[in-house]
């Protein structure tokens, strides 16, 4: 398969995310239930690769279903299946206003998908020409959970950054953290490192801000969930810490996100819903049987913490609805 998700043959094809890296699985949905189900088991996950979901996921709907109810009631069940990553809601909102025609929905979630790896090379060249000139030419990163071509169409975002300084013979080396509960850094952030060639180490997640401090690491590079127009980043759970730590060490802590996940419309990030996924992915079979957990799937790093967002149209920091604040190159 090219892309990890994709519609074929009346269906959306994806890898599933949860048998990685053991089992390499591909999932043939054909109603828009098991694409639902697939979104909140994080089967398919990542905020570029959620809209690209949720529009293929009108698609089903507009075959799957006649009435006008029924439709309607399909894409309000894809726009929350997940609340955080805006890219979800915004891609189902924009195949839905072509319904009912079924060809006209299909072509937009297509070019919602050809979009997202359009973005992902030119955040991939500008984020590499970003790091190159606050870090030197062999930058040692950190990343965080997984902002890969698993959390895309293809490429990635911050992990195509890493992959561009790989191929530019440019890269120092690359610290993967875990990214507790679900491991998205341990399961899928290496498996795409370890296939594209590019050498890497495993660490948990709250050894970061400690080798930033004992100075390993010359900047921490991630993805997005949804950046307010404050300049906000919400992104995985976790991310905040290695911001503290980046600021703490004198670091830069650099976002890649395409523009498909800046969110004019939510002021900052304290009005975004966190998901909060419960206490079995916390507790597990770990803790003493009925212990309670709280599980916040993402966390807002602060506008002042973050030294530059970098799109596929523009590189900022502070405000992403101001002027561009931050020149390249
Ligand atoms: O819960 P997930 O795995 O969907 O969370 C994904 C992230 O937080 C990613 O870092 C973010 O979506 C950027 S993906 C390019």
């Amino acid at each position: 398969m090219k892309f990890t998700i994709d519609w074929n043959d009346g269906a959306v094809v994806l890898v599933d995310q949860t048998r990685l890296p053991h089992e390499h699985v591909v999932l043939r949905l054909e109603t828009v239930d098991s694409l639902v189900e697939a979104i909140q088991r994080l089967r398919v996950r990542g905020a570029p690769a959620l809209g690209v979901a949720g529009a293929l996921g009108v698609a089903l709907a507009a075959k799957q279903f006649e009435g006008e109810r029924e439709r309607a009631r399909a894409v309000q069940l894809l726009r929350t299946a997940r609340p955080t990553a805006v890219n979800l809601a915004r891609g189902a909102q924009r195949a839905a206003a072509l319904l009912p025609s079924f060809d006209a929905v299909l072509a937009e979630a297509l070019r919602i998908r050809d979009e997202e790896i359009a973005s992902s090379g030119r955040m991939a060249r500008r984020g590499a020409d970003l790091v190159q000139k606050l870090c030197g030419d062999s930058p040692r990163l950190l990343t965080h959970c997984n902002t890969g071509g698993l959390a895309t169409v293809v490429d990635g975002t911050a992990l195509a950054v890493v992959f561009e300084l790989h191929r530019r013979g440019r890269l120092g080396g690359v610290v993967a953290s875990e990214t507790r509960p679900l491991l998205q850094g341990a399961r899928l952030t290496t498996w795409e490192l370890r296939r594209a060639g590019v050498p890497h180490r495993l660490a948990v997640d709250s050894a970061g801000p400690f080798l930033m401090a004992r100075g390993e690491i010359d900047a921490v590079i991630l993805g997005a969930d949804r950046i307010c127009a404050n300049g906000d980043v919400v992104n995985k759970i976790g991310s905040y810490a290695h911001a503290l730590g980046a600021r703490a060490a004198g670091i830069p802590f650099i976002c890649v996100a395409p523009e498909s996940t800046v969110d004019l419309g939510t002021a900052r990030g304290a009005d975004v819903e966190i998901e909060d996924r419960g206490a079995a992915e916390v507790a597990g079979s770990t803790a003493p049987e009925g212990t309670d957990a709280v599980n916040p799937a993402f966390d807002v790093t602060p506008a002042e913490l973050v030294t530059a967002v970098v799109t596929d149209a523009r590189t900022f920091s502070g405000r992403a609805d101001g002027p561009d604040g931050l020149a390249v190159g």
